[in-house]
């Protein structure tokens, strides 16, 4: 039985921990904590940073730690170059679990960007916005007065969102595209801004804007 910690955080984690904890190692998922109510996660769970590199390197120990997977979403970029360093100080095995990006299909419309400041500046004047990123991104929207934006978050947030005209919209992404379209439809979204993540959990959006030809403008990796 190896003893495994899995840095987690995303849908397919929660998967991976399943296929483990049911092949009988003993495994524990990583969450940063960013969620109030986190969904289930078979195995056992901790919650919050680590302290660094030197914290993870130390619970790596500590834990007597067999394997470190990194299977964190692809934009958590600290996380993952965290893990490297740690395992290496550790001497603990890493397995890192890529998410590939989704690719533009036929029928697609992406605007494809590389920061979140090209995204904002890409939004045309008078544009409805389905804006699908973290909360951490939102302010970087803030100077654009005549865009109405519809803000999808998890939990509401802290304090008010820095953004002139908007709406939030609570709640995890729709898995099926029907929902998203719906939303799309209802609030007369023009546009969304995402980043390309991969994955199934937030993909539902991107088919719906697809089957209704609205444009995506993509933050790539
Ligand atoms: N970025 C996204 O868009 C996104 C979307 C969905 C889910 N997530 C999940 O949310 C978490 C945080 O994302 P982020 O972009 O804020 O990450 P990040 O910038 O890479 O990480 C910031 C800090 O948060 C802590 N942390 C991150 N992931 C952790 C984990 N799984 N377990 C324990 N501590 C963790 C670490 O703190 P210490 O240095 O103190 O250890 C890390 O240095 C990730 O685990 C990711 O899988 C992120």
């Amino acid at each position: 039985m190896k003893k495994i910690l899995i840095l987690g955080g995303i849908r397919e984690a929660a998967e991976l921990a399943r296929q483990l904890v049911d092949e009988g190692d003993d495994v524990t998922t990583s969450l940063a904590g960013r969620t109030k109510n986190p969904d289930k996660v078979p195995g056992k769970v901790r919650i919050g940073g680590f302290g660094g590199v030197e914290g993870l390197a130390r619970h790596l120990e500590e834990n007597a730690i067999d394997l470190l997977i990194d299977c964190t979403h692809p934009f958590a970029r600290n996380i993952s170059a965290n893990a490297r360093q740690a395992a290496s100080l550790a001497g603990t095995q890493l397995r890192v679990v890529e998410r590939p990006p989704w690719q533009e299909q036929p029928g697609d419309c992406w605007h494809k960007v590389s920061s979140l400041e090209q995204a904002c500046k890409a939004i045309p004047a008078g544009a409805c916005v389905l804006l699908a990123l973290g909360s951490q991104h939102i302010a970087s929207f803030q100077t654009r007065r005549d865009v109405h934006f519809i803000v999808r978050m998890v939990d509401a947030p802290s304090t008010p969102l820095p953004l002139p005209d908007h709406e939030l919209v609570l709640g995890k992404p729709a898995i099926d595209p029907e929902q998203e379209r719906a939303l799309l439809t209802n609030k007369k979204i023009t546009h969304i801004v995402c980043r390309n993540s991969g994955g199934k959990g937030a993909y539902a959006k991107i088919s719906a804007a697809r089957d209704l030809g609205l444009p995506v403008i993509m933050i790539e990796r």
